[in-house]
């Protein structure tokens, strides 16, 4: 597939998923933009995939709506949007072990 000039934005893009996504939206030519909450971790996926032309990284929770504001304000353009981001933080458990706020982030943050 051609993605050349096609621009994205992968919320989650600093790890699992969202990561491998932008490793093929990347070599597939597109220009990707990774988003996260950690600096560091979007630092570690940046050295990662390489492409460094094509790869912008932005701080973001998106479980803020100033703050997914003030990127969407500062992004410009974008072809697609891809969001795998949640706080699954003590959510993937037998279901007897999960905290109720465990869940409640979890459906929050999707
Ligand atoms: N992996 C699986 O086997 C599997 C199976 C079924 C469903 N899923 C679902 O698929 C999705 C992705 O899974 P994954 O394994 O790729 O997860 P992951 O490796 O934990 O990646 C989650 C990504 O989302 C970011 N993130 C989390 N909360 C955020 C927030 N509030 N604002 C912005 N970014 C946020 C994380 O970076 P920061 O922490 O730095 O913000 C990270 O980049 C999840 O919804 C998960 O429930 C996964």
């Amino acid at each position: 597939m051609d993605m050349d000039q096609t621009r994205i934005l992968i919320v989650g893009g600093s790890s699992g998923m969202g990561l491998a996504l932008a490793r093929r939206c990347l070599e597939e030519g597109a220009g990707v933009t990774i988003a996260g909450r950690g600096e560091a971790k979007l630092n570690a996926a940046r050295e990662e995939l390489g492409h460094p032309a094509a790869l912008e990284t932005a701080v973001v929770d998106i479980s803020r709506e100033d703050e997914v504001a003030a990127l969407f304000a500062r992004i410009g353009g974008l072809d697609h949007i891809v969001s795998t981001a949640a706080a699954i933080e003590g959510a993937y458990r037998l279901l007897p072990e999960i905290e109720l706020e465990a869940a409640q982030r979890v459906v929050e943050s999707k």
